[in-house]
Protein backbone atom coordinates (compact mmCIF):
# COMPACT_ATOMS: atom_id res chain seq x y z
CA UNK A 1 0.00 0.00 0.00
CA UNK A 2 1.30 3.22 -0.93
CA UNK A 3 1.86 6.23 1.77
CA UNK A 4 0.95 9.85 1.21
CA UNK A 5 1.40 12.96 3.17
CA UNK A 6 -1.02 15.74 2.21
CA UNK A 7 -0.12 19.33 4.10
CA UNK A 8 -3.07 21.62 4.29
CA UNK A 9 -5.25 18.41 4.05
CA UNK A 10 -7.97 20.30 5.79
CA UNK A 11 -8.51 22.95 2.70
CA UNK A 12 -10.76 22.33 -0.35
CA UNK A 13 -7.58 20.57 -2.49
CA UNK A 14 -6.41 18.76 0.23
CA UNK A 15 -10.16 17.11 0.79
CA UNK A 16 -10.54 16.54 -2.26
CA UNK A 17 -6.72 14.85 -2.95
CA UNK A 18 -7.29 12.86 0.07
CA UNK A 19 -10.54 11.42 -1.15
CA UNK A 20 -8.57 10.54 -5.02
CA UNK A 21 -5.33 8.63 -2.96
CA UNK A 22 -7.91 6.89 -0.37
CA UNK A 23 -10.10 5.59 -3.33
CA UNK A 24 -6.72 4.59 -5.01
CA UNK A 25 -5.93 2.22 -1.79
CA UNK A 26 -3.12 4.93 -0.56
CA UNK A 27 -2.61 5.40 3.03
CA UNK A 28 -3.29 8.89 3.35
CA UNK A 29 -1.19 11.02 6.34
CA UNK A 30 -3.12 14.54 6.82
CA UNK A 31 -0.90 17.52 7.91
CA UNK A 32 -3.64 19.67 9.74
CA UNK A 33 -2.33 22.76 12.36
CA UNK A 34 -3.96 23.23 15.38
CA UNK A 35 -6.73 25.57 15.62
CA UNK A 36 -8.82 27.09 18.28
CA UNK A 37 -12.16 26.06 16.42
CA UNK A 38 -13.07 22.94 14.64
CA UNK A 39 -11.19 23.46 10.98
CA UNK A 40 -12.11 19.73 9.70
CA UNK A 41 -15.43 20.09 7.93
CA UNK A 42 -14.28 19.23 4.37
CA UNK A 43 -12.27 16.20 5.93
CA UNK A 44 -14.56 14.86 8.76
CA UNK A 45 -16.45 12.20 6.46
CA UNK A 46 -12.96 10.71 5.87
CA UNK A 47 -12.52 10.32 9.68
CA UNK A 48 -13.09 6.56 11.57
CA UNK A 49 -11.98 5.76 15.16
CA UNK A 50 -8.50 5.86 15.64
CA UNK A 51 -8.86 2.69 17.39
CA UNK A 52 -10.24 0.67 14.47
CA UNK A 53 -8.19 -0.35 11.07
CA UNK A 54 -8.17 3.25 9.41
CA UNK A 55 -6.69 4.63 5.76
CA UNK A 56 -7.07 8.29 6.53
CA UNK A 57 -4.88 8.94 9.86
CA UNK A 58 -4.19 12.65 10.69
CA UNK A 59 -1.36 14.92 12.73
CA UNK A 60 -0.97 17.63 14.02
CA UNK A 61 1.81 19.79 11.87
CA UNK A 62 2.60 23.49 11.51
CA UNK A 63 4.28 24.60 8.23
CA UNK A 64 5.82 26.96 10.70
CA UNK A 65 7.53 24.03 12.56
CA UNK A 66 10.43 22.57 10.73
CA UNK A 67 11.27 20.01 13.87
CA UNK A 68 8.05 18.03 14.07
CA UNK A 69 7.45 18.05 9.88
CA UNK A 70 11.03 16.14 10.35
CA UNK A 71 9.65 13.84 12.82
CA UNK A 72 6.21 12.96 11.27
CA UNK A 73 8.47 12.63 7.80
CA UNK A 74 10.74 9.98 9.38
CA UNK A 75 8.23 7.83 11.43
CA UNK A 76 6.04 7.97 8.33
CA UNK A 77 8.35 7.47 5.53
CA UNK A 78 5.75 8.28 2.74
CA UNK A 79 6.01 7.36 -1.28
CA UNK A 80 4.67 10.93 -2.00
CA UNK A 81 4.35 13.90 -0.52
CA UNK A 82 1.30 16.64 -1.45
CA UNK A 83 2.48 19.81 0.31
CA UNK A 84 -0.64 22.17 -0.24
CA UNK A 85 -0.60 24.13 3.21
CA UNK A 86 -0.59 27.76 2.75
CA UNK A 87 -1.78 31.38 3.72
CA UNK A 88 -3.67 31.06 0.53
CA UNK A 89 -5.51 34.36 0.58
CA UNK A 90 -4.14 36.91 -1.89
CA UNK A 91 -5.72 40.09 -0.46
CA UNK A 92 -4.79 39.05 3.16
CA UNK A 93 -1.44 38.54 2.42
CA UNK A 94 -1.14 42.23 2.05
CA UNK A 95 -2.35 42.31 5.78
CA UNK A 96 0.10 39.51 7.25
CA UNK A 97 2.98 39.51 4.68
CA UNK A 98 6.17 38.11 6.78
CA UNK A 99 3.85 35.34 8.18
CA UNK A 100 2.30 34.27 4.51
CA UNK A 101 6.40 34.11 3.31
CA UNK A 102 6.86 31.97 6.55
CA UNK A 103 4.08 29.57 5.75
CA UNK A 104 4.74 30.08 1.96
CA UNK A 105 7.87 30.23 1.36
CA UNK A 106 10.10 29.49 4.40
CA UNK A 107 7.46 26.10 5.19
CA UNK A 108 8.11 24.54 1.68
CA UNK A 109 11.88 25.17 1.95
CA UNK A 110 11.33 23.03 5.98
CA UNK A 111 9.24 20.52 3.78
CA UNK A 112 12.18 19.73 1.51
CA UNK A 113 15.10 20.19 3.79
CA UNK A 114 13.07 17.46 6.13
CA UNK A 115 13.42 15.26 3.52
CA UNK A 116 16.82 15.88 2.61
CA UNK A 117 18.16 15.46 5.99
CA UNK A 118 16.01 12.13 6.71
CA UNK A 119 17.24 10.88 3.58
CA UNK A 120 13.17 9.63 3.03
CA UNK A 121 12.86 8.66 -0.58
CA UNK A 122 9.70 10.18 -1.79
CA UNK A 123 8.20 12.29 -4.40
CA UNK A 124 7.14 16.07 -3.60
CA UNK A 125 4.41 17.97 -5.36
CA UNK A 126 4.36 21.53 -4.42
CA UNK A 127 0.95 23.94 -4.85
CA UNK A 128 2.34 26.23 -7.31
CA UNK A 129 0.36 29.20 -8.58
CA UNK A 130 -0.96 31.36 -11.38
CA UNK A 131 -0.56 34.50 -9.35
CA UNK A 132 3.03 33.70 -10.01
CA UNK A 133 2.72 35.50 -13.62
CA UNK A 134 1.05 38.47 -11.76
CA UNK A 135 1.47 40.91 -14.67
CA UNK A 136 2.95 38.54 -17.88
CA UNK A 137 0.28 38.65 -20.44
CA UNK A 138 -1.77 35.65 -21.34
CA UNK A 139 -1.70 32.97 -22.24
CA UNK A 140 0.46 31.90 -19.51
CA UNK A 141 2.66 28.41 -19.56
CA UNK A 142 5.59 27.30 -17.93
CA UNK A 143 8.13 29.23 -19.66
CA UNK A 144 6.14 32.60 -19.40
CA UNK A 145 8.16 35.28 -17.35
CA UNK A 146 7.29 35.54 -13.33
CA UNK A 147 6.36 38.94 -11.98
CA UNK A 148 4.77 38.65 -9.22
CA UNK A 149 2.07 40.91 -8.11
CA UNK A 150 1.61 40.11 -4.44
CA UNK A 151 3.52 38.91 -1.07
CA UNK A 152 1.17 35.82 -1.27
CA UNK A 153 2.76 35.63 -5.08
CA UNK A 154 6.61 36.38 -3.93
CA UNK A 155 6.12 33.40 -1.68
CA UNK A 156 5.05 30.73 -4.02
CA UNK A 157 7.56 31.77 -6.31
CA UNK A 158 10.41 31.51 -3.74
CA UNK A 159 8.77 28.19 -2.70
CA UNK A 160 8.51 27.54 -6.78
CA UNK A 161 12.06 27.81 -7.38
CA UNK A 162 13.44 26.03 -4.55
CA UNK A 163 11.33 22.99 -5.47
CA UNK A 164 13.37 23.34 -8.51
CA UNK A 165 16.51 24.21 -6.82
CA UNK A 166 16.59 21.01 -4.96
CA UNK A 167 15.28 18.74 -7.90
CA UNK A 168 18.48 20.22 -9.60
CA UNK A 169 20.90 19.95 -6.47
CA UNK A 170 19.42 16.71 -4.92
CA UNK A 171 17.95 14.87 -7.23
CA UNK A 172 14.80 15.19 -5.94
CA UNK A 173 11.77 13.75 -7.59
CA UNK A 174 10.01 17.22 -7.36
CA UNK A 175 7.51 18.92 -8.95
CA UNK A 176 5.88 22.04 -9.55
CA UNK A 177 2.21 22.23 -10.09
CA UNK A 178 1.25 26.01 -11.16
CA UNK A 179 -2.54 25.71 -11.15
CA UNK A 180 -4.81 28.16 -12.55
CA UNK A 181 -7.64 29.14 -10.02
CA UNK A 182 -10.11 26.30 -9.25
CA UNK A 183 -13.09 26.06 -7.42
CA UNK A 184 -16.00 24.24 -5.59
CA UNK A 185 -18.58 24.13 -2.98
CA UNK A 186 -15.38 23.60 -0.46
CA UNK A 187 -14.13 26.88 -1.85
CA UNK A 188 -13.60 29.42 1.22
CA UNK A 189 -16.12 31.78 1.46
CA UNK A 190 -13.78 34.34 0.82
CA UNK A 191 -12.96 33.53 -2.66
CA UNK A 192 -14.73 35.62 -4.68
CA UNK A 193 -16.66 33.08 -6.71
CA UNK A 194 -17.75 31.56 -2.77
CA UNK A 195 -18.35 34.93 -1.72
CA UNK A 196 -20.98 35.55 -4.94
CA UNK A 197 -22.62 32.00 -4.71
CA UNK A 198 -23.19 32.25 -1.25
CA UNK A 199 -24.43 35.83 -1.43
CA UNK A 200 -26.76 34.50 -4.17
CA UNK A 201 -27.93 31.71 -2.08
CA UNK A 202 -28.46 34.21 0.65
CA UNK A 203 -30.77 36.49 -1.69
CA UNK A 204 -32.68 34.25 -3.04
CA UNK A 205 -33.60 32.87 0.30
CA UNK A 206 -34.13 36.77 2.00
CA UNK A 207 -31.43 36.80 4.33
CA UNK A 208 -29.01 38.89 2.70
CA UNK A 209 -29.86 41.93 0.13
CA UNK A 210 -26.52 43.33 -1.11
CA UNK A 211 -23.06 41.93 -2.21
CA UNK A 212 -20.12 44.12 -1.82
CA UNK A 213 -17.45 43.27 -4.06
CA UNK A 214 -14.44 44.70 -5.15
CA UNK A 215 -12.86 44.68 -8.75
CA UNK A 216 -15.24 42.66 -11.44
CA UNK A 217 -12.80 43.27 -14.36
CA UNK A 218 -10.39 40.78 -13.60
CA UNK A 219 -10.09 37.49 -15.70
CA UNK A 220 -9.64 34.41 -14.31
CA UNK A 221 -9.15 30.76 -15.86
CA UNK A 222 -11.60 29.06 -13.43
CA UNK A 223 -11.42 25.40 -13.33
CA UNK A 224 -13.04 22.71 -11.12
CA UNK A 225 -11.08 21.82 -8.29
CA UNK A 226 -11.78 18.12 -8.33
CA UNK A 227 -9.74 17.93 -12.06
CA UNK A 228 -7.13 19.68 -10.30
CA UNK A 229 -6.17 17.36 -7.70
CA UNK A 230 -6.25 14.73 -10.48
CA UNK A 231 -3.65 16.64 -12.14
CA UNK A 232 -1.10 16.28 -9.22
CA UNK A 233 -1.76 13.21 -8.67
CA UNK A 234 -0.47 12.56 -12.68
CA UNK A 235 2.62 14.45 -12.19
CA UNK A 236 4.11 12.30 -9.48
CA UNK A 237 3.08 9.40 -11.65
CA UNK A 238 5.66 10.14 -14.11
CA UNK A 239 9.49 8.53 -14.26
CA UNK A 240 10.90 12.13 -14.73
CA UNK A 241 9.83 15.28 -12.63
CA UNK A 242 8.90 18.13 -13.69
CA UNK A 243 6.75 22.00 -13.48
CA UNK A 244 3.55 21.69 -15.23
CA UNK A 245 0.43 24.25 -15.78
CA UNK A 246 -2.72 23.31 -15.34
CA UNK A 247 -5.87 25.11 -16.38
CA UNK A 248 -9.21 25.24 -19.07
CA UNK A 249 -7.39 27.59 -21.13
CA UNK A 250 -10.90 29.61 -21.16
CA UNK A 251 -11.20 33.21 -18.90
CA UNK A 252 -13.67 35.12 -17.52
CA UNK A 253 -13.95 38.36 -15.99
CA UNK A 254 -15.35 38.35 -12.09
CA UNK A 255 -18.63 40.25 -14.09
CA UNK A 256 -19.12 37.36 -15.78
CA UNK A 257 -19.15 35.22 -13.15
CA UNK A 258 -22.00 37.59 -11.00
CA UNK A 259 -23.82 37.84 -14.16
CA UNK A 260 -23.84 33.88 -14.54
CA UNK A 261 -24.39 33.07 -10.70
CA UNK A 262 -27.10 35.34 -10.20
CA UNK A 263 -28.82 34.80 -13.48
CA UNK A 264 -29.18 31.24 -12.73
CA UNK A 265 -31.52 31.82 -10.12
CA UNK A 266 -33.24 34.65 -12.01
CA UNK A 267 -31.72 37.58 -10.18
CA UNK A 268 -30.34 40.58 -11.82
CA UNK A 269 -26.79 41.13 -10.09
CA UNK A 270 -26.88 44.72 -10.68
CA UNK A 271 -30.01 45.13 -8.09
CA UNK A 272 -27.84 43.46 -5.67
CA UNK A 273 -23.75 44.18 -6.16
CA UNK A 274 -21.98 47.15 -4.82
CA UNK A 275 -18.68 48.06 -5.46
CA UNK A 276 -16.44 48.46 -2.30
CA UNK A 277 -12.84 49.78 -2.62
CA UNK A 278 -12.07 48.14 0.77
CA UNK A 279 -11.99 44.75 -2.32
CA UNK A 280 -9.39 46.07 -4.42
CA UNK A 281 -5.96 45.02 -3.25
CA UNK A 282 -2.71 47.51 -4.07
CA UNK A 283 -1.76 45.61 -7.14
CA UNK A 284 -4.04 43.68 -9.01
CA UNK A 285 -3.38 40.44 -11.29
CA UNK A 286 -5.36 41.30 -14.37
CA UNK A 287 -5.78 38.36 -16.43
CA UNK A 288 -4.83 34.47 -15.80
CA UNK A 289 -5.21 32.28 -18.78
CA UNK A 290 -3.47 29.24 -19.26
CA UNK A 291 -1.81 27.25 -21.91
CA UNK A 292 -1.75 23.84 -20.43
CA UNK A 293 -0.75 21.72 -23.50
CA UNK A 294 1.82 20.19 -21.72
CA UNK A 295 0.17 19.04 -19.25
CA UNK A 296 -2.60 17.87 -21.78
CA UNK A 297 0.49 16.12 -24.12
CA UNK A 298 2.56 14.51 -21.01
CA UNK A 299 -0.05 13.77 -18.49
CA UNK A 300 -3.08 13.43 -20.82
CA UNK A 301 -4.62 15.69 -18.22
CA UNK A 302 -7.91 17.08 -19.45
CA UNK A 303 -10.43 19.28 -17.39
CA UNK A 304 -14.11 18.06 -17.36
CA UNK A 305 -16.66 20.63 -16.28
CA UNK A 306 -17.61 23.98 -17.82
CA UNK A 307 -17.48 27.25 -16.91
CA UNK A 308 -21.39 27.32 -16.54
CA UNK A 309 -21.36 23.64 -15.38
CA UNK A 310 -19.40 25.15 -12.84
CA UNK A 311 -21.43 28.14 -11.78
CA UNK A 312 -24.69 25.80 -11.72
CA UNK A 313 -22.53 23.50 -9.15
CA UNK A 314 -21.56 26.15 -6.81
CA UNK A 315 -24.91 27.86 -6.80
CA UNK A 316 -27.08 24.86 -6.04
CA UNK A 317 -24.35 23.67 -3.38
CA UNK A 318 -24.83 26.84 -1.45
CA UNK A 319 -28.78 26.91 -2.43
CA UNK A 320 -28.78 23.73 -0.83
CA UNK A 321 -26.70 24.59 2.28
CA UNK A 322 -28.09 27.76 3.20
CA UNK A 323 -31.66 26.63 2.87
CA UNK A 324 -31.03 23.55 4.92
CA UNK A 325 -29.22 26.31 7.29
CA UNK A 326 -31.95 28.71 7.48
CA UNK A 327 -34.92 26.02 7.92
CA UNK A 328 -33.01 25.19 10.85
CA UNK A 329 -31.83 28.57 12.18
CA UNK A 330 -28.68 28.69 11.93
CA UNK A 331 -27.92 31.14 9.45
CA UNK A 332 -28.87 34.55 10.06
CA UNK A 333 -29.95 37.62 8.82
CA UNK A 334 -27.52 40.33 7.81
CA UNK A 335 -24.41 38.23 8.51
CA UNK A 336 -21.93 36.74 5.58
CA UNK A 337 -22.29 40.46 3.90
CA UNK A 338 -18.71 41.19 4.74
CA UNK A 339 -16.39 38.56 4.12
P1 LIG B 1 -7.11 26.48 1.23
O1 LIG B 1 -8.50 25.96 1.10
O2 LIG B 1 -6.90 27.85 1.75
O3 LIG B 1 -6.32 25.44 2.16
C1 LIG B 1 -5.08 25.76 2.71
C2 LIG B 1 -4.71 24.71 3.73
O4 LIG B 1 -3.47 25.10 4.36
C3 LIG B 1 -5.72 24.54 4.86
O5 LIG B 1 -5.78 23.19 5.22
C4 LIG B 1 -5.10 25.36 5.98
O6 LIG B 1 -5.54 25.01 7.27
C5 LIG B 1 -3.65 25.01 5.77
N1 LIG B 1 -2.72 25.90 6.48
C6 LIG B 1 -2.74 27.25 6.50
N2 LIG B 1 -1.72 27.69 7.27
C7 LIG B 1 -1.07 26.61 7.73
C8 LIG B 1 0.05 26.41 8.58
N3 LIG B 1 0.70 27.45 9.13
N4 LIG B 1 0.46 25.15 8.83
C9 LIG B 1 -0.19 24.10 8.32
N5 LIG B 1 -1.27 24.22 7.51
C10 LIG B 1 -1.69 25.46 7.23
O7 LIG B 1 -6.35 26.39 -0.17
P2 LIG B 1 -6.69 25.50 -1.45
O8 LIG B 1 -7.57 26.28 -2.35
O9 LIG B 1 -7.08 24.16 -1.02
O10 LIG B 1 -5.26 25.47 -2.16
C11 LIG B 1 -4.32 24.44 -1.85
C12 LIG B 1 -2.92 24.94 -2.18
O11 LIG B 1 -2.86 25.26 -3.58
C13 LIG B 1 -2.48 26.20 -1.47
O12 LIG B 1 -1.10 26.13 -1.28
C14 LIG B 1 -2.80 27.31 -2.46
O13 LIG B 1 -1.98 28.43 -2.21
C15 LIG B 1 -2.48 26.62 -3.75
N6 LIG B 1 -3.22 27.06 -4.93
C16 LIG B 1 -4.57 27.13 -4.91
C17 LIG B 1 -5.25 27.47 -6.05
C18 LIG B 1 -6.76 27.55 -6.08
O14 LIG B 1 -7.30 28.15 -7.01
N7 LIG B 1 -7.46 26.94 -5.13
C19 LIG B 1 -4.54 27.76 -7.23
C20 LIG B 1 -3.16 27.67 -7.22
C21 LIG B 1 -2.50 27.31 -6.07
P3 LIG B 1 -6.95 25.58 7.86
O15 LIG B 1 -8.02 24.72 7.25
O16 LIG B 1 -6.80 25.41 9.31
O17 LIG B 1 -7.06 27.01 7.41
N1 LIG C 1 -11.59 37.60 -2.75
C1 LIG C 1 -12.23 38.57 -3.43
N2 LIG C 1 -13.26 39.23 -2.80
N3 LIG C 1 -11.85 38.87 -4.68
C2 LIG C 1 -12.52 39.82 -5.34
C3 LIG C 1 -13.58 40.51 -4.77
C4 LIG C 1 -13.97 40.21 -3.44
O1 LIG C 1 -14.88 40.78 -2.86
N4 LIG C 1 -14.06 41.38 -5.69
C5 LIG C 1 -13.33 41.23 -6.79
N5 LIG C 1 -12.39 40.30 -6.59
C6 LIG C 1 -11.36 39.90 -7.56
C7 LIG C 1 -9.93 39.96 -7.02
O2 LIG C 1 -9.45 41.30 -7.03
C8 LIG C 1 -9.23 39.04 -8.02
O3 LIG C 1 -8.85 39.76 -9.16
C9 LIG C 1 -10.30 38.02 -8.40
O4 LIG C 1 -11.55 38.54 -7.91
C10 LIG C 1 -10.09 36.63 -7.81
O5 LIG C 1 -9.88 36.77 -6.41
P1 LIG C 1 -9.84 35.48 -5.45
O6 LIG C 1 -11.05 34.65 -5.65
O7 LIG C 1 -9.55 35.99 -4.07
O8 LIG C 1 -8.63 34.61 -6.01
P2 LIG C 1 -7.16 35.02 -6.49
O9 LIG C 1 -7.15 34.88 -8.00
O10 LIG C 1 -6.71 36.28 -5.91
O11 LIG C 1 -6.28 33.86 -5.85
C11 LIG C 1 -6.72 32.50 -5.92
O12 LIG C 1 -6.19 31.88 -7.07
C12 LIG C 1 -4.76 31.76 -7.08
C13 LIG C 1 -4.38 31.09 -8.41
O13 LIG C 1 -4.38 32.04 -9.43
C14 LIG C 1 -6.28 31.79 -4.63
O14 LIG C 1 -6.85 30.51 -4.59
C15 LIG C 1 -4.78 31.64 -4.59
O15 LIG C 1 -4.41 30.83 -3.45
C16 LIG C 1 -4.32 30.94 -5.88
O16 LIG C 1 -2.92 30.77 -5.90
Amino acid sequence: MKKAIITGCTGQDGSYLAEFLLQRGYEVHGFKRRSSSLNTERIDHLYRDLHEPTQFIPHFADLGDGSSLATLLYEIRPDEVYNLAAQSHVKVSFEIPEYTADIVGTGTLRILEAIRRTGVQCRFYQASSSEMFGSSPPPQNETTALHPRSPYACSKTFAHNITVNYRESYGFHASNGILFNHESPRRGETFVTRKITRAVARIKHGIQSTLYLGNLEARRDWGYAPDYVRAMWLMLQQDAPGDYVVGTGEAHTVREFVEAAFSYVGLDWKDHVVIDPHYFRPAEVDFLQADATKARRVLGWEPTTSFRQLVRIMVEADLQDIGQRVRGGFEQIGAGAHV
